[in-house]
Protein backbone atom coordinates (compact mmCIF):
# COMPACT_ATOMS: atom_id res chain seq x y z
CA UNK A 1 0.00 0.00 0.00
CA UNK A 2 3.00 2.22 0.32
CA UNK A 3 4.24 2.46 -3.07
CA UNK A 4 2.47 5.73 -4.65
CA UNK A 5 2.14 6.08 -8.35
CA UNK A 6 2.24 10.29 -7.76
CA UNK A 7 4.12 11.46 -4.21
CA UNK A 8 4.75 14.64 -6.32
CA UNK A 9 2.60 16.48 -3.06
CA UNK A 10 4.04 14.18 -0.47
CA UNK A 11 7.58 15.15 -1.52
CA UNK A 12 6.60 19.00 -2.44
CA UNK A 13 5.04 19.65 0.71
CA UNK A 14 9.09 18.49 2.22
CA UNK A 15 10.50 21.02 0.38
CA UNK A 16 11.99 17.95 -2.12
CA UNK A 17 12.72 18.82 -5.95
CA UNK A 18 9.55 17.72 -8.04
CA UNK A 19 9.34 18.06 -12.01
CA UNK A 20 6.48 20.37 -11.77
CA UNK A 21 4.11 22.06 -9.09
CA UNK A 22 1.59 19.50 -7.45
CA UNK A 23 -2.42 20.85 -7.58
CA UNK A 24 -4.93 20.00 -5.24
CA UNK A 25 -7.98 22.46 -4.48
CA UNK A 26 -9.40 23.00 -1.03
CA UNK A 27 -13.11 22.04 -0.72
CA UNK A 28 -12.48 19.67 -3.79
CA UNK A 29 -15.59 18.05 -3.49
CA UNK A 30 -18.34 20.15 -2.78
CA UNK A 31 -21.59 21.83 -4.13
CA UNK A 32 -19.62 23.14 -7.25
CA UNK A 33 -19.96 19.57 -8.59
CA UNK A 34 -23.10 18.06 -9.71
CA UNK A 35 -22.18 14.66 -9.11
CA UNK A 36 -22.18 15.82 -5.77
CA UNK A 37 -25.45 17.46 -5.37
CA UNK A 38 -26.65 13.94 -6.80
CA UNK A 39 -25.27 11.69 -4.06
CA UNK A 40 -25.49 14.75 -0.89
CA UNK A 41 -29.00 14.40 -2.27
CA UNK A 42 -29.29 10.55 -2.08
CA UNK A 43 -27.76 10.69 1.55
CA UNK A 44 -30.42 13.17 2.56
CA UNK A 45 -28.26 15.04 4.96
CA UNK A 46 -24.17 16.51 4.87
CA UNK A 47 -23.93 14.58 8.10
CA UNK A 48 -25.27 11.17 6.47
CA UNK A 49 -22.68 11.66 3.95
CA UNK A 50 -19.84 12.12 6.12
CA UNK A 51 -21.09 9.04 8.25
CA UNK A 52 -21.60 6.52 5.44
CA UNK A 53 -18.08 5.20 4.36
CA UNK A 54 -18.88 4.31 1.06
CA UNK A 55 -20.64 7.90 -0.16
CA UNK A 56 -17.93 9.95 2.00
CA UNK A 57 -14.99 7.67 -0.70
CA UNK A 58 -17.36 8.20 -3.34
CA UNK A 59 -17.56 12.58 -2.96
CA UNK A 60 -13.93 12.16 -1.93
CA UNK A 61 -12.84 10.51 -5.79
CA UNK A 62 -15.53 12.61 -7.64
CA UNK A 63 -12.80 15.62 -8.63
CA UNK A 64 -10.37 12.94 -9.20
CA UNK A 65 -12.26 11.63 -11.73
CA UNK A 66 -12.67 15.27 -13.19
CA UNK A 67 -9.20 16.64 -13.17
CA UNK A 68 -5.38 15.74 -13.17
CA UNK A 69 -5.17 16.63 -9.12
CA UNK A 70 -1.99 15.40 -6.91
CA UNK A 71 -4.13 14.67 -3.68
CA UNK A 72 -7.24 13.10 -2.61
CA UNK A 73 -8.46 14.93 0.33
CA UNK A 74 -10.99 12.88 2.84
CA UNK A 75 -14.75 13.97 2.60
CA UNK A 76 -15.94 15.13 6.26
CA UNK A 77 -15.96 18.36 8.33
CA UNK A 78 -13.63 20.09 10.99
CA UNK A 79 -17.16 19.94 13.37
CA UNK A 80 -17.05 16.30 13.61
CA UNK A 81 -14.97 16.35 16.74
CA UNK A 82 -17.44 18.71 18.57
CA UNK A 83 -20.35 16.76 17.41
CA UNK A 84 -18.24 13.63 18.96
CA UNK A 85 -17.83 15.67 22.52
CA UNK A 86 -21.51 15.34 22.68
CA UNK A 87 -22.58 18.85 20.86
CA UNK A 88 -25.11 17.30 18.78
CA UNK A 89 -24.10 18.82 15.22
CA UNK A 90 -26.77 19.93 12.26
CA UNK A 91 -26.90 21.77 9.52
CA UNK A 92 -29.74 24.58 8.88
CA UNK A 93 -30.50 24.66 4.90
CA UNK A 94 -28.85 27.56 3.82
CA UNK A 95 -27.79 29.24 7.52
CA UNK A 96 -24.45 26.65 8.05
CA UNK A 97 -23.85 24.32 11.16
CA UNK A 98 -25.48 24.72 14.46
CA UNK A 99 -25.02 22.69 17.53
CA UNK A 100 -27.99 21.44 19.48
CA UNK A 101 -25.99 22.08 22.58
CA UNK A 102 -23.90 24.63 22.40
CA UNK A 103 -21.29 25.32 25.23
CA UNK A 104 -22.77 28.76 27.34
CA UNK A 105 -21.03 29.18 30.51
CA UNK A 106 -17.77 28.26 31.95
CA UNK A 107 -19.26 25.46 33.59
CA UNK A 108 -20.29 24.20 30.40
CA UNK A 109 -16.96 23.97 29.55
CA UNK A 110 -15.50 21.98 32.72
CA UNK A 111 -18.18 19.51 32.03
CA UNK A 112 -16.53 18.38 28.70
CA UNK A 113 -14.07 15.16 28.42
CA UNK A 114 -12.31 13.68 25.77
CA UNK A 115 -14.76 11.59 23.89
CA UNK A 116 -13.89 8.10 23.09
CA UNK A 117 -12.54 8.68 19.54
CA UNK A 118 -12.32 4.73 18.29
CA UNK A 119 -16.47 4.57 19.30
CA UNK A 120 -17.44 7.87 17.94
CA UNK A 121 -15.42 8.64 15.17
CA UNK A 122 -15.28 5.38 13.96
CA UNK A 123 -17.02 6.38 10.79
CA UNK A 124 -14.49 8.44 9.49
CA UNK A 125 -11.10 6.16 10.14
CA UNK A 126 -13.92 3.28 7.93
CA UNK A 127 -13.95 6.11 5.31
CA UNK A 128 -9.94 6.83 5.11
CA UNK A 129 -8.97 3.03 4.80
CA UNK A 130 -11.94 2.81 2.61
CA UNK A 131 -10.72 5.78 -0.04
CA UNK A 132 -7.27 4.32 0.70
CA UNK A 133 -8.49 1.05 -1.34
CA UNK A 134 -10.00 2.97 -3.54
CA UNK A 135 -7.25 5.66 -4.90
CA UNK A 136 -4.80 1.70 -4.86
CA UNK A 137 -1.73 4.19 -4.35
CA UNK A 138 -2.45 7.12 -6.98
CA UNK A 139 -1.96 9.78 -5.44
CA UNK A 140 -1.72 10.20 -1.67
CA UNK A 141 -4.96 10.96 0.49
CA UNK A 142 -4.82 14.12 3.41
CA UNK A 143 -6.59 13.69 6.84
CA UNK A 144 -7.67 16.72 8.44
CA UNK A 145 -8.93 18.44 11.66
CA UNK A 146 -9.79 21.97 12.86
CA UNK A 147 -7.64 23.98 15.04
CA UNK A 148 -9.04 24.09 18.38
CA UNK A 149 -9.75 28.01 18.49
CA UNK A 150 -11.39 27.33 15.19
CA UNK A 151 -13.46 24.76 16.54
CA UNK A 152 -13.95 26.28 19.78
CA UNK A 153 -15.53 29.46 18.17
CA UNK A 154 -18.28 27.11 16.84
CA UNK A 155 -18.68 25.48 20.11
CA UNK A 156 -19.26 28.70 21.81
CA UNK A 157 -20.93 30.66 19.39
CA UNK A 158 -23.32 28.01 18.71
CA UNK A 159 -22.52 27.74 14.67
CA UNK A 160 -20.61 30.44 12.24
CA UNK A 161 -20.49 33.92 13.69
CA UNK A 162 -18.73 37.35 12.12
CA UNK A 163 -17.87 38.83 15.40
CA UNK A 164 -16.84 36.08 17.78
CA UNK A 165 -18.50 38.31 20.54
CA UNK A 166 -19.05 35.33 23.23
CA UNK A 167 -15.74 33.89 22.66
CA UNK A 168 -13.86 36.92 22.75
CA UNK A 169 -16.12 37.62 25.98
CA UNK A 170 -14.76 34.18 27.17
CA UNK A 171 -10.67 35.17 26.28
CA UNK A 172 -11.37 38.38 28.21
CA UNK A 173 -13.05 37.37 31.22
CA UNK A 174 -12.34 33.50 31.98
CA UNK A 175 -9.17 32.78 29.97
CA UNK A 176 -8.76 29.76 32.18
CA UNK A 177 -12.16 28.20 30.81
CA UNK A 178 -11.28 29.03 27.13
CA UNK A 179 -7.68 27.66 27.87
CA UNK A 180 -9.67 24.25 29.32
CA UNK A 181 -11.45 23.96 25.85
CA UNK A 182 -8.44 24.47 23.68
CA UNK A 183 -6.41 22.21 25.47
CA UNK A 184 -9.21 19.44 25.06
CA UNK A 185 -9.93 19.65 21.78
CA UNK A 186 -6.06 19.41 21.05
CA UNK A 187 -5.79 16.16 22.95
CA UNK A 188 -9.06 14.84 21.38
CA UNK A 189 -7.69 16.32 18.33
CA UNK A 190 -4.09 14.23 18.62
CA UNK A 191 -6.06 11.12 18.63
CA UNK A 192 -8.44 11.67 16.28
CA UNK A 193 -5.64 12.87 13.57
CA UNK A 194 -3.45 9.76 14.77
CA UNK A 195 -6.19 7.56 13.98
CA UNK A 196 -6.57 9.23 10.70
CA UNK A 197 -2.74 8.08 9.81
CA UNK A 198 -3.14 4.91 11.71
CA UNK A 199 -6.14 4.15 9.09
CA UNK A 200 -4.09 5.48 6.24
CA UNK A 201 -3.85 9.17 5.91
CA UNK A 202 -0.76 10.43 4.71
CA UNK A 203 -0.50 14.07 4.84
CA UNK A 204 -2.39 16.15 7.63
CA UNK A 205 -3.51 19.51 7.12
CA UNK A 206 -5.64 21.55 10.25
CA UNK A 207 -7.68 24.22 9.48
CA UNK A 208 -7.45 27.26 11.27
CA UNK A 209 -10.22 29.73 9.55
CA UNK A 210 -10.78 32.07 12.13
CA UNK A 211 -7.26 32.74 13.84
CA UNK A 212 -6.68 35.98 12.35
CA UNK A 213 -9.77 37.05 13.67
CA UNK A 214 -7.54 37.59 16.98
CA UNK A 215 -5.38 39.91 18.30
CA UNK A 216 -1.35 38.76 17.18
CA UNK A 217 -0.96 38.87 20.88
CA UNK A 218 -4.04 36.16 21.68
CA UNK A 219 -3.46 34.26 18.59
CA UNK A 220 0.18 33.22 19.26
CA UNK A 221 -1.43 32.49 23.45
CA UNK A 222 -5.42 30.77 22.20
CA UNK A 223 -4.75 29.57 18.32
CA UNK A 224 -1.01 28.91 17.63
CA UNK A 225 -0.20 27.35 20.97
CA UNK A 226 -3.08 24.99 20.67
CA UNK A 227 -1.73 23.93 16.82
CA UNK A 228 1.58 24.00 18.50
CA UNK A 229 0.22 20.74 20.91
CA UNK A 230 -1.24 19.25 18.12
CA UNK A 231 2.03 19.26 15.95
CA UNK A 232 4.04 17.44 18.86
CA UNK A 233 1.16 15.31 19.48
CA UNK A 234 1.34 13.52 15.95
CA UNK A 235 2.55 10.87 14.57
CA UNK A 236 5.41 11.78 11.97
CA UNK A 237 6.60 8.72 10.57
CA UNK A 238 4.70 5.86 8.67
CA UNK A 239 5.41 2.87 6.52
CA UNK A 240 8.77 4.62 6.60
CA UNK A 241 7.63 7.69 4.89
CA UNK A 242 7.26 10.96 6.76
CA UNK A 243 3.79 12.39 7.52
CA UNK A 244 3.60 15.93 6.41
CA UNK A 245 1.86 18.69 8.36
CA UNK A 246 0.22 21.39 7.22
CA UNK A 247 -0.92 24.52 9.24
CA UNK A 248 -3.09 26.74 7.40
CA UNK A 249 -4.34 30.21 9.52
CA UNK A 250 -7.01 32.02 6.87
CA UNK A 251 -5.28 35.79 6.91
CA UNK A 252 -2.26 34.45 8.99
CA UNK A 253 -0.29 37.44 6.87
CA UNK A 254 3.15 38.00 8.68
CA UNK A 255 1.87 35.84 11.51
CA UNK A 256 3.23 33.04 8.83
CA UNK A 257 6.91 33.60 10.93
CA UNK A 258 6.06 32.30 14.08
CA UNK A 259 4.20 29.83 12.31
CA UNK A 260 7.11 28.60 10.63
CA UNK A 261 8.37 27.88 13.74
CA UNK A 262 6.34 25.25 15.15
CA UNK A 263 7.75 22.04 13.35
CA UNK A 264 5.18 21.69 11.14
CA UNK A 265 6.25 20.87 7.20
CA UNK A 266 4.04 23.23 5.40
CA UNK A 267 1.89 26.28 5.67
CA UNK A 268 -1.48 27.09 3.52
CA UNK A 269 -1.25 31.04 2.35
CA UNK A 270 -4.67 33.07 1.56
CA UNK A 271 -4.56 34.96 -1.35
CA UNK A 272 -3.83 38.34 0.65
CA UNK A 273 -0.57 37.43 0.62
CA UNK A 274 2.14 37.27 -2.33
CA UNK A 275 4.11 33.83 -2.09
CA UNK A 276 7.08 35.98 -2.32
CA UNK A 277 6.36 37.43 0.46
CA UNK A 278 5.66 35.03 2.56
CA UNK A 279 8.77 32.88 0.96
CA UNK A 280 10.25 35.85 3.20
CA UNK A 281 8.48 35.42 6.13
CA UNK A 282 9.15 31.86 6.31
CA UNK A 283 12.57 31.99 4.94
CA UNK A 284 12.42 28.74 3.46
CA UNK A 285 12.24 26.83 6.24
CA UNK A 286 8.69 25.20 5.29
CA UNK A 287 6.77 24.51 2.24
CA UNK A 288 4.24 26.75 1.26
CA UNK A 289 0.70 25.93 -0.37
CA UNK A 290 -1.68 28.49 -2.17
CA UNK A 291 -2.92 30.84 -3.19
CA UNK A 292 -5.39 32.33 -6.39
CA UNK A 293 -8.34 34.16 -5.08
CA UNK A 294 -10.94 31.52 -4.95
CA UNK A 295 -12.90 34.02 -7.05
CA UNK A 296 -10.67 33.79 -10.30
CA UNK A 297 -12.43 31.00 -11.10
CA UNK A 298 -15.51 33.06 -11.83
CA UNK A 299 -13.35 35.32 -14.64
CA UNK A 300 -12.85 34.29 -18.27
CA UNK A 301 -10.02 31.17 -18.68
CA UNK A 302 -7.75 33.58 -20.22
CA UNK A 303 -7.40 35.27 -16.79
CA UNK A 304 -7.92 32.07 -14.69
CA UNK A 305 -4.35 30.95 -16.77
CA UNK A 306 -3.41 34.58 -15.94
CA UNK A 307 -3.68 34.27 -12.29
CA UNK A 308 -2.25 31.02 -12.16
CA UNK A 309 0.93 32.19 -13.98
CA UNK A 310 0.79 35.31 -11.38
CA UNK A 311 1.20 33.16 -8.51
CA UNK A 312 3.67 30.97 -10.01
CA UNK A 313 5.76 33.90 -11.09
CA UNK A 314 5.01 35.08 -7.02
CA UNK A 315 6.53 31.53 -5.69
CA UNK A 316 9.29 32.24 -7.91
CA UNK A 317 11.92 28.78 -8.66
CA UNK A 318 12.95 26.00 -6.30
CA UNK A 319 11.39 23.32 -4.23
CA UNK A 320 8.61 23.68 -1.78
CA UNK A 321 5.07 24.74 -3.46
CA UNK A 322 1.82 23.45 -3.47
CA UNK A 323 -0.62 24.87 -5.39
CA UNK A 324 -3.64 25.37 -4.58
CA UNK A 325 -6.25 28.51 -3.89
CA UNK A 326 -5.86 30.17 -1.30
CA UNK A 327 -9.33 29.29 0.46
CA UNK A 328 -12.15 26.85 -0.22
CA UNK A 329 -13.71 26.60 -3.69
CA UNK A 330 -17.49 28.35 -3.72
CA UNK A 331 -20.42 26.78 -4.94
CA UNK A 332 -21.45 28.97 -7.88
CA UNK A 333 -18.16 27.67 -9.93
CA UNK A 334 -18.07 26.42 -13.13
CA UNK A 335 -16.69 22.98 -13.13
CA UNK A 336 -14.94 23.80 -16.27
CA UNK A 337 -13.23 26.36 -15.23
CA UNK A 338 -11.09 24.41 -12.53
CA UNK A 339 -10.25 22.07 -15.78
CA UNK A 340 -8.61 25.41 -16.97
CA UNK A 341 -6.88 25.82 -13.69
CA UNK A 342 -5.29 22.36 -13.30
CA UNK A 343 -4.35 22.24 -17.11
CA UNK A 344 -2.49 25.35 -16.76
CA UNK A 345 -0.34 24.18 -13.55
CA UNK A 346 0.57 21.34 -15.51
CA UNK A 347 1.38 23.23 -18.38
CA UNK A 348 3.20 26.41 -16.78
CA UNK A 349 4.90 24.99 -13.21
CA UNK A 350 7.48 22.95 -14.91
CA UNK A 351 9.61 25.98 -15.80
CA UNK A 352 10.15 26.75 -11.81
CA UNK A 353 11.22 23.62 -11.25
O1 LIG B 1 -11.91 20.11 1.17
C1 LIG B 1 -12.65 19.12 0.99
O2 LIG B 1 -13.14 18.82 -0.12
C2 LIG B 1 -12.87 18.18 2.17
C3 LIG B 1 -14.05 18.38 2.92
C4 LIG B 1 -14.23 19.56 3.86
C5 LIG B 1 -15.51 20.05 4.19
N1 LIG B 1 -15.39 20.96 5.18
C6 LIG B 1 -16.76 19.59 3.56
C7 LIG B 1 -17.95 20.43 3.68
C8 LIG B 1 -13.31 20.26 4.64
C9 LIG B 1 -11.79 20.19 4.65
C10 LIG B 1 -14.06 21.14 5.48
C11 LIG B 1 -13.44 22.01 6.50
C12 LIG B 1 -14.27 23.00 7.21
N2 LIG B 1 -15.56 22.86 7.66
C13 LIG B 1 -13.80 24.26 7.64
C14 LIG B 1 -12.40 24.78 7.48
C15 LIG B 1 -12.04 25.10 6.08
C16 LIG B 1 -12.59 26.38 5.55
O3 LIG B 1 -13.22 26.32 4.49
O4 LIG B 1 -12.32 27.43 6.15
C17 LIG B 1 -14.85 24.90 8.31
C18 LIG B 1 -14.82 26.29 8.92
C19 LIG B 1 -15.95 24.01 8.32
C20 LIG B 1 -17.27 24.20 8.99
C21 LIG B 1 -18.36 24.12 8.00
N3 LIG B 1 -18.78 22.96 7.38
C22 LIG B 1 -19.14 25.18 7.50
C23 LIG B 1 -18.97 26.63 7.89
C24 LIG B 1 -20.04 24.62 6.58
C25 LIG B 1 -21.11 25.33 5.82
C26 LIG B 1 -20.45 25.85 4.60
C27 LIG B 1 -21.39 26.35 3.57
O5 LIG B 1 -20.84 26.88 2.60
O6 LIG B 1 -22.62 26.20 3.70
C28 LIG B 1 -19.77 23.25 6.51
C29 LIG B 1 -20.46 22.27 5.63
C30 LIG B 1 -19.63 21.61 4.58
N4 LIG B 1 -18.44 20.99 4.84
C31 LIG B 1 -19.93 21.48 3.18
C32 LIG B 1 -18.90 20.74 2.61
C33 LIG B 1 -18.78 20.27 1.19
C34 LIG B 1 -21.19 21.99 2.49
C35 LIG B 1 -22.32 21.17 3.01
C36 LIG B 1 -23.37 20.77 2.03
O7 LIG B 1 -23.13 19.89 1.17
O8 LIG B 1 -24.48 21.29 2.18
Amino acid sequence: MSGLKNDLLLRALLREPVPRTPVWIMRQAGRYLPEYRAVREKAGDFMSLCRSPELACEVTLQPLRRYRLDAAILFSDILTVPDAMGLGLYFETGEGPRFERPLKTGSDIRKLAVPDVAAKLGYVFDAVRTVRRELDGSVPLIGFAGSPWTVATYMVEGGSSREFKTIKGLADNDPAALSTLLDLIAATTIEYLNAQIDAGAQAIMIFDTWGAALEAENYRRFSLASMQIIVDGLTRERDGRRVPVILFTKGAGALLTDMAGTGCDALGVDWTTDLSTARKYVDDRVALQGNLDPATLLESPDKIRQGVAEVLESYGSGPGHVFNLGHGITPDIDPDNVTILVDAVHELSPAYK
